[in-house]
């Protein structure tokens, strides 16, 4: 009988104690998301396990639909990470396409160069750098896509700015956001900061909560 009553006793004063650490956790876990929406940066390879099972509301479907890829098209993806939507996109644009993957990390690079490998796609071309620079010439590219990517980037304008001078002139940026992510990006913040770099809102699938959202290159926005 003493024997119960002493566990009934440490168990009721062991259970505030529970609650204190998941609150003391819980905040911890609000203030770093805070943090990092504050200060963006890039998702580091060894946390890509964030970025490898199934994206819900943002699918692959859903991006194609969205971005419309043609065979034969030239497509650059910003932030593959490990290649999620990659492989998918290089066989939609076929063997006469090529998509150019460009990210900060070469270790997410060489990751999805691997995995195209394995799949035997050899229209993949991968280049390292940062997004408010981009390596390549005006009008480059029929159609750009970006997935989780743009809050991670410190001047979105910037980027916006180059993205658009890389696009021809009518080309197509998709950019996806998933509700939740500490650098999601809204529909409204993107069509005024796309606005500002020469490209016009077309349409959004999807709600708040996951969406791809796509924007054309106008005329005018080459030498922003
Ligand atoms: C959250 S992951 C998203 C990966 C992939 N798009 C997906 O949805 O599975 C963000 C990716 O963007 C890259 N990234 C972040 N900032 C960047 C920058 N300034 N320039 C180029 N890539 C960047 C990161 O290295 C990382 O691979």
């Amino acid at each position: 009988m003493q024997y119960k009553h002493d566990i009934r006793y440490g168990v009721s004063s062991f259970l505030p104690s529970v609650r204190r650490v998941a609150l003391v956790a819980g905040g911890a876990v609000l203030a770093g998301a805070l943090w990092w929406r504050k200060h963006p940066s890039a998702c580091p390879y060894g946390q890509r396990f964030w970025v490898q099972p199934p994206h819900p509301l943002i699918t692959r479907a859903r991006l194609r639909e969205v971005l419309a890829p043609v065979p034969g098209e030239r497509v650059l993806e910003v932030g593959p990470g490990t290649g999620y939507y990659t492989l998918d996109m290089a066989e939609w644009v076929g063997p006469t396409g090529r998509v150019d993957i460009f990210d900060l990390q070469q270790e997410m690079l060489d990751h999805t160069a691997r995995r195209a490998r394995e799949r035997g796609l050899a229209s993949i071309t991968a280049t390292q750098g940062d997004a408010q620079r981009l390596p390549y010439a005006e009008a480059t590219f029929d159609a750009a896509f970006l997935v989780a990517v743009l809050g991670e980037i410190p001047d979105q304008d910037v980027a916006l700015a180059e993205l658009a001078r890389v696009l021809r002139p009518g080309g197509r940026l998709v950019v996806g956001e998933l509700f939740g992510d500490p650098h999601w990006v809204s529909p409204r913040r993107l069509q005024q900061r796309g606005e500002r770099a020469g490209l016009v809102f077309e349409h959004r699938r999807g709600s708040r909560l996951g969406y791809f959202a796509r924007l054309r290159r106008t005329a005018s926005a080459a030498g922003r």
